[in-house]
C-alpha cells in the first residue's frame, strides 16, 4: 500500500466536509482559528511518519492530552488511579456535571473532564507537575523539543475555567481531588493548551499501536495495560458520540475541542487528524470523516 497516494485519496474524498463544523467558541482562542484547515497524519511501528494537508501546523492539543496523562499515571505498572475513576461511557457531554453526585464523585472515566482531573491530580502527585510531565513524553516521542503550551490558549481556558473549577472543587469534596484545586486546575488547563501538529501527534501515540514500547524502545506499558487504554479510548474518547464513533470508524480514538483525534490501529499504525470545525458532541467534522474514509480504503479496524 502507498500510504501517500492513500492519504491523498482520502484528502480527496472528505474535500466537502473540510470547514464545516463550529470551531470551539467557549475557549476564546480557539475561536479566532480557521475553519478551513485540514490534516492527516500516520506514523508506522518503525517510526516513519506520512502526511498531507495541514501536517505540520500547530493545533490545541486539548482533551487529547487526556490520553498522555493517563498512560503516564498507568506506566511502570501503577494501577492505584483505577479505585478514583470508572471506565464506562458516560453518555453526556465531556463537561457535565450531573453524574458526579449520585455516583459518589467517582467520574464515569479517565477522558470525560472529572475522570481527567483526578488523573491529573494522581500524576501531579507522582511527578508534581501532569502537564510538564505530558510536555516531555510528546518532546521525545515526536523527537521535537519544540512542543510547547500556548500560553494565550492556557491564560484564555484560565479565564473561563468555571466548570472545570466546579467540577474539581466538587470531585475535593468527596476526597477525589487530593492536591490544592486552584493547582490541578492550572495544570489540567495547560496540558490541554499544549500545541501540537500531527505529524508529532501521531509520533507520539505510537506507543499505543507497539503495544507499550517508546521510540526509543523501552516499555511505557504491558502489552494488557495498552489494550485497555485502547479499550477505553473505543468506549469513551469520543464521549457521548463513542457509539457513533466506533460504528463508522471502528478504532480506538480521542478527540479534542482543539479539532484533533489521534486513532490507533493496533500493531499497525498511528492516526492524527486536525480539522478545526466540530460537530455538536465536539469531535472534528472532517477529521471523522476522514478516519471513517481511512479505514474503509485501508480495511484497518479493531473489527
Ligand atoms: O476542559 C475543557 O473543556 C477543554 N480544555 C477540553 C475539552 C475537550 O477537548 C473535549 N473534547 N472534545
Amino acid at each position: 500500500m502507498d500510504m501517500d497516494q492513500l492519504l491523498a485519496q482520502v484528502v480527496q474524498d472528505i474535500e466537502p466536509q473540510i470547514g464545516s463544523g463550529v470551531v470551539a467558541d467557549y475557549i476564546p482562542a480557539l475561536a479566532q482559528v480557521d475553519p478551513a484547515q485540514f490534516g492527516i497524519a500516520v506514523a508506522l511501528p518503525d517510526g516513519s511518519v506520512h502526511g498531507t494537508g495541514d501536517w505540520t501546523e500547530p493545533f490545541s492539543l486539548q482533551s487529547i492530552s487526556k490520553l498522555f496523562t493517563l498512560a503516564l499515571a498507568l506506566s511502570e505498572n501503577d494501577e492505584s488511579i483505577w479505585p478514583r475513576v470508572g471506565r464506562e461511557p458516560s453518555g453526556n457531554a465531556f463537561n457535565s456535571l450531573v453524574q458526579l453526585e449520585y455516583e459518589n464523585g467517582i467520574p464515569r472515566n479517565p477522558f470525560i473532564n472529572a475522570g481527567a482531573l483526578v488523573v491529573t491530580d494522581h500524576l501531579a502527585g507522582v511527578v508534581g507537575d501532569a502537564a510538564d510531565s505530558v510536555l516531555d513524553f510528546l518532546r521525545a516521542e515526536a523527537d521535537n523539543p519544540q512542543i510547547d503550551c500556548d500560553d494565550d490558549v492556557a491564560a484564555s481556558e484560565a479565564a473561563h475555567a468555571d466548570r472545570n473549577l466546579a467540577l474539581a472543587h466538587f470531585l475535593a469534596s468527596y476526597d477525589n481531588i487530593r492536591g490544592d484545586v486552584p493547582r490541578v486546575v492550572d495544570q489540567y488547563v495547560r496540558q490541554c493548551a499544549i500545541a501540537i501538529n500531527c505529524r508529532d501527534l501521531a509520533l507520539a501515540g505510537l506507543f499505543l499501536a507497539r503495544h507499550g514500547l517508546r521510540r526509543d524502545g523501552s516499555r511505557m506499558l504491558s502489552p494488557g495495560q495498552t489494550k485497555r487504554i485502547n479499550a477505553v479510548m473505543l468506549t469513551c474518547g469520543t464521549y457521548d458520540a463513542a457509539g457513533e464513533f466506533a460504528y463508522r470508524v471502528g478504532l480506538p480514538g480521542k478527540s479534542g475541542v482543539g479539532g484533533g483525534i489521534l486513532a490507533v490501529v493496533p500493531g499497525r499504525c498511528s492516526v492524527a487528524v486536525w480539522g478545526p470545525g466540530l460537530d455538536k458532541r465536539g469531535n472534528s467534522v472532517a477529521g471523522v470523516a476522514a478516519l471513517d474514509r481511512f479505514t474503509a480504503l485501508t480495511d484497518w479496524s479493531v473489527f
